[in-house]
């Protein structure tokens, strides 16, 4: 069964209750909460603060950490009740193994994500540690922007590399996900599908909702 989370980044910033009720509301499956420090990448988005209010609604958070030493960040958003953390290997490097499991000690899932240019080889001293991996279809950074092909044939070779391993995380992709290649990631192996523009843009959300999740 295919998941889907909208994400946050597109929505109206006069209303972020709204946003969440919305997506509750269409059927999906998570909320996808982007965390931007103005230095992994060069926008600033939101942070725990937010996450703690929303999180009330006792609905699914996933925040995707676009930040810098990720593991200063483990405990607050665990603690603002994210359900799954998601850290960048660029960012965390060698401590990506300690970080995860971390993760997993405070409850939440343990993610982590690649930019495109970022080979799949990179995590895979830590596979094991992952219950989700984030294969980015686009420059962390913004909404908005085109999925990039090649990017796909990363989410092939993770899935390749799972199964010789015998491990089965989510597969999740972000940027650029419509209902034109929301198709073309699924066969690549994705079950998990983040959109921010196609989702808060649709006319019937339920609908855009239910077409990704019938792949
Ligand atoms: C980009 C973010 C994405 C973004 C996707 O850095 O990680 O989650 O919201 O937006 P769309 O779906 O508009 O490409
Ligand atoms: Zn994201």
């Amino acid at each position: 069964m295919i998941k889907v989370a909208p994400s946050l980044l597109a929505s109206d910033y006069a209303a972020f209750g709204d946003a969440l009720e919305k997506v509750i509301s269409s059927g999906a499956d998570a909320l996808h909460y982007d965390v931007m420090d103005g230095t992994f990448v060069p926008a600033i988005t939101f942070g725990q603060g937010l996450l703690s209010r929303l999180s009330t609604r006792g609905f699914p958070i996933d925040a995707h950490l676009m930040t810098i030493h990720p593991e200063k960040h483990i405990d607050s958003f665990a603690d603002a009740g994210a359900r799954c953390i998601t850290v960048h290997q660029e960012a965390a490097g060698f401590a990506l193994c300690d970080i995860l499991r971390r993760i997993r000690a405070r409850g939440c899932l343990a993610g982590v994500s690649v930019k495109p240019f970022t080979s799949v080889d990179a995590i895979s001293d830590c596979l094991e540690l992952c219950d989700l991996v984030l294969i980015m279809t686009v420059e962390p950074g913004k909404g908005g922007q085109k999925l990039i092909p090649f990017t796909l044939e990363k989410v092939k070779r993770l899935r390749g590399l799972c199964r010789e391993r015998g491990l089965d995380p989510i597969i999740e992709v972000d940027g650029g996900i419509n209902t034109e290649t929301a198709p073309l990631a699924v066969n690549a192996g994705a079950n998990m599908l983040v959109a921010g523009s196609a989702f808060f843009k649709a006319e019937d959300p339920a609908a855009f909702v239910r077409t990704l999740k019938q792949i």
